[in-house]
């Protein structure tokens, strides 16, 4: 018999076969909440999670389309969640620069198509909390940092479909009164990111003995938070977030883009030297800049430590050797 456990909530993830809805799912089914994990598997997900999450009885997976409404609506009112946390979206900005419409499609309608679909979910203390990006709020210069009160500015076919979706959750909110929470979130690293990302690309291409490649001159700034200190963001935004609150989460963990692939470098030349006696940053070439890209992102998590006592507990530079090992030999 599923042994649940008894505050576990029913618990809807769309995208939980992706990067950070892979870790989301494994501590909310860590924590004995029952979830349905609602993913459409494309390229980016990672496919073998259907299979390790099927051993709990707790998980049940739908493949499907969150911009598929009458799907949507049937699996709602068949769960009847009691939290519904909204990872699935296109989430590659060189990407989004190629084939905006995939990211309209999914991020804008398919998050519109949930919201509907929810406002059939009432009592149980629903809430549906939405996961987007630091990106919405655009470029920072040298100094400044983002928080909940900082004005849209996005400036990629990606961060502009998070945008309208954040102002979709919104305005469900205001107009129709469901019980929406959103967090903003910067950069995350961890295990199981797909390829095509900086950490994970930068360790592969290496160790293939390929060029790595970086935008213009590498010194755009990122700020970068573990991804399971994202994960205990989030379900403590479940517990205790206030609804029609938004929360951004970061770390105080900025880096420029050349500094961690030359320590990612540095790391790799220690686990497992190359055969000649060149370093692993010889591989690195810079090339053209993205367009539009964005030169520093920030993010200050005042509001989320103080209103609901969460703070990262992980930095890059402490976490990083672990993370290129588990890379290395899985
Ligand atoms: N990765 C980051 O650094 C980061 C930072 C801040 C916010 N976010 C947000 O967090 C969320 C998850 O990001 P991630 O990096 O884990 O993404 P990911 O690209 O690793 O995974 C996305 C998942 O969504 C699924 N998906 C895509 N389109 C779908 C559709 N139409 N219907 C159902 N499922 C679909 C994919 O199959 C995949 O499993 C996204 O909403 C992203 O905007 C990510």
């Amino acid at each position: 018999m599923d042994e649940r456990a008894a505050n576990g909530k029913r618990v809807m993830v769309t995208g939980g076969c992706g990067f950070i809805g892979g870790h989301l799912l494994r501590k909310l089914l860590e924590l004995g909440h029952e979830v349905l994990n609602v993913d459409r598997l494309t390229y980016a997900a990672n496919t073998a999670l259907v299979e390790e999450f099927g051993k709990s009885p707790g998980h049940t997976f739908l493949q499907a389309d969150v911009a598929d409404e009458p799907i949507m609506r049937l699996a709602m009112a068949d769960f009847r969640p009691q939290w519904i946390f909204h990872l699935a979206a296109e989430t590659h900005v060189d990407r989004s620069i190629e084939g905006p419409l995939d990211f309209l499609r999914t991020n804008v309608l398919g998050t519109g198509v949930l919201l509907e679909a929810a406002r059939a979910m009432t009592g149980n203390n629903f809430r549906f909390i939405h996961i987007s990006t630091d990106e919405v709020y655009g470029s920072l210069g040298l100094e400044g940092t983002f928080d909940e009160t900082s004005q849209y500015s996005p400036r990629s076919p990606y961060s502009a479909s998070k945008a309208g979706s954040d102002h979709l959750v919104r305005a469900w909110y205001e107009t129709y009164g469901l019980p929406v929470i959103v967090t903003h979130c910067g950069n995350n690293y961890g295990t199981g990111q797909f390829p095509e990302k900086l950490i994970p690309m930068t360790i592969t291409r290496a160790l293939a003995e390929e060029e790595i490649p970086i935008y213009g001159n590498g010194c755009q700034v990122r700020d970068w938070v573990h991804v399971d200190d994202h994960v205990d963001a989030l379900i403590a935004v479940g517990d205790r977030g206030a609804i029609g609150d938004t929360y951004d989460i970061g770390a105080r963990d900025e880096w420029r883009n050349i500094d961690l692939v030359r320590k990612i470098c540095g790391i790799l030349d220690d686990l497992r030297p190359r055969a000649s006696a060149a370093k692993y940053a010889d591989l690195i070439r810079f090339v053209s800049d993205r367009p539009g890209h964005d030169f520093r992102y920030a993010i200050n998590s005042d509001k989320i430590e103080a209103a609901l006592g969460w703070k990262a507990s992980r930095r890059i530079d402490s976490s990083l050797v672990e993370l290129v090992e588990n890379t290395v030999s899985p």
